[in-house]
């Protein structure tokens, strides 16, 4: 089988507060292959930014990876040294689409100025080289008068057209992997669907593989090739899009699609809350919102399983029917 772009495993990241140490992630799994999207959901809270956060290695200083591998093309970036992803890994190989596009620019520099001091940092080349490839790249994410945006600053465009630029600049050092957070919700439904549709073409024609984090199933549905439900910030189930969206296996996963607008008949909520991690419940911690907990769900973890090939599910209730 081919080396996976990304492949992590028993993630676990703990947290220092006043209240003592709290596992914020735990026993993450997931598996992204080249030319693939991987949608990883959840309601907020559940982890989703601080699992980004691992990987690209800038969790904030009271949390560290207690356990657990990230793997990228093969290699360990638990192993790797400040200097080493900030040179060879951050902002290349790996770049980041942010949730608000108009907090990730400066105001007081130019799109030109800002883009091409990045890539003087990460990609090989000259200044005219690079500028070259940068209007290759406007014209690719189809962001209107390319010449012209390299000398407008971040105010002079509107929230798709920054995104745009975004989305062009994530792209800039050629990554293997891009890992996007949230990226289209600060937009209107028509541009919304445009940038989806582009960042799927993109992934297509570019053979790179795309780590997308959102709260929205329906984005998942559109976008995703596969899927991880991650809730209190541990991996519930993951597996091919169609066949989790059609037959979900964990009552958690049933209970986000029942409250999808196209499914149910007015917004409803899960009732109840992610629990803090400081607070998180014994046993399975989506036990207590659970409409078919058993007892034993509220005194033991679920053990994974993997009812169907590609897919998994870490819930009692399939433990009992295998
Ligand atoms: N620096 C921190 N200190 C203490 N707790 C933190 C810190 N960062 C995150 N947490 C906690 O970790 C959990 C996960 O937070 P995270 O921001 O990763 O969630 P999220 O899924 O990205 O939510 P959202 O959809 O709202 O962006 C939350 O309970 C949060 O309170
Ligand atoms: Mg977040």
């Amino acid at each position: 089988m081919a080396v996976p772009t990304l492949a992590v495993s028993g993630l676990r990241v703990a947290i220092r507060g006043d209240e003592g140490v709290a596992r914020i992630l735990d026993h993450i799994a997931l598996r992204l292959e080249a030319g693939r999207i991987l949608g990883v959901v959840g309601e907020s809270g559940c982890g989703k930014s601080t699992l980004i956060r691992a990987i690209l290695g800038i969790l904030p200083p009271a949390a560290e990876v207690a356990a657990g591998e990230i793997l990228f093309e093969g290699e360990d970036l638990l192993a790797f040294s400040e200097a080493e992803l900030n040179r060879n890994v951050r902002g290349s190989r790996i770049s980041f689409i942010p949730q608000d596009p108009y907090l990730a620019l400066n105001p007081l520099f130019t799109i030109g100025a800002q883009l091409l001091e990045t890539m003087r940092w990460h990609a090989p080349g000259d200044r005219r080289g690079h500028r070259a490839r940068l209007l290759e790249l406007f014209r690719r994410v189809q962001l209107p008068d390319p010449e012209a945006a390299l000398d407008r600053h971040p105010h002079q465009f509107s929230g798709g057209q920054r995104q745009r630029l975004l989305i062009a600049a994530a792209l800039a050092c050629a990554p293997r992997l891009v890992i996007a957070d949230e990226p289209t919700t600060a937009l209107d439904v028509t541009t919304q669907q445009q940038i989806l549709r582009l960042l799927r073409e993109l992934v297509d024609d570019l053979g790179i593989a795309m780590l997308f984090v959102t709260h929205d199933l329906g984005v998942v549905a559109e976008l995703c090739d596969d899927v991880s439900v991650i809730y209190a910030g541990q991996t519930v189930e993951s597996g091919p899009t169609a066949a989790l969206l059609d037959r979900p296996l964990h009552p958690y996963t049933r209970a986000l699609l029942a409250c999808h607008p196209e499914r149910s008949s007015g917004f409803v909520g899960i009732p109840g809350a992610v629990p803090s991690p400081l607070r998180a419940p014994p046993g399975c911690r989506f036990a207590p919102r659970c409409t078919s907990a058993h007892p034993a769900c509220t005194t033991r973890a679920p053990a994974p399983q993997r009812p169907e090939p590609g897919r998994s599910v870490d819930c009692i209730l399939h433990e009992v029917a295998a």
